[in-house]
């Protein structure tokens, strides 16, 4: 009888450790998937929202394409994606823990946290000052802060915090 139940108990124990380590491997699964999806979502972002925008104020700076209209547009684009950036970087979701080839982002970026905000912080700032400054019509405003932008905002960020391209 005491043998039974001892072996019974062990049974118990294994299917516990079986299931229970199964439960585990499904979510270690969950998890990286969560951490690619987010790493493609700040990528599209950097892509569509800040680099579409970007290119807009841009061609007016460099070459005096487009309305005022449309770089408020544009400017309140890149202000609105400033501030989704710090959410789109969990800890972890970086080189080394995620190969090169999909993400470009580096470890620092969480060992220097306040330096990182900092910048999505400047890049946010400068494109809010760009938005008004374009709503007044002022050229000379919207071109100081373009250039602030990209040296306080994408300049500071990406230098430390991105790593060179992956090897194809
Ligand atoms: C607070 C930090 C930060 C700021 C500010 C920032 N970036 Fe980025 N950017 C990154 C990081 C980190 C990556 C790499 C993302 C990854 O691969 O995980 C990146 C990637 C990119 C990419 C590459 C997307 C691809 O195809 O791989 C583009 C384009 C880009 N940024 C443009 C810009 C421009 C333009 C600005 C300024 C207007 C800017 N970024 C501001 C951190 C920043």
């Amino acid at each position: 009888m005491g043998l039974k139940m001892n072996r019974n108990l062990v049974l118990a124990i294994i299917a516990v450790v079986v299931i229970g380590g199964g439960v585990y491997l499904l979510n270690q699964d969950a998890e990286k998937s969560i951490d690619t999806a987010v790493i493609k979502q700040r990528i599209e972002l950097m892509r569509k929202d800040v680099l579409g925008n970007f290119k807009v104020v841009k061609a007016y700076v460099k070459d005096g394409k487009g309305s005022m209209a449309d770089i408020e547009t544009a400017a309140k684009g890149i202000q609105a994606a400033a501030g989704k950036i710090p959410a789109l970087f969990p800890k972890g979701t970086g080189r080394p823990d995620v190969d090169d080839k999909t993400t470009r982002s580096l470890a620092k970026i969480w060992d220097d946290w306040g330096t990182f905000e900092k910048a999505a912080q400047a890049m946010g700032a400068h494109a809010g000052h760009i938005a008004m400054y374009a709503a007044q019509e002022n050229a000379d405003e919207v071109k100081k802060h373009f250039g602030l932008m990209g040296k306080e905002g994408c300049g500071a960020c990406h230098k430390p915090f991105r790593g060179p391209k992956a090897e194809k």
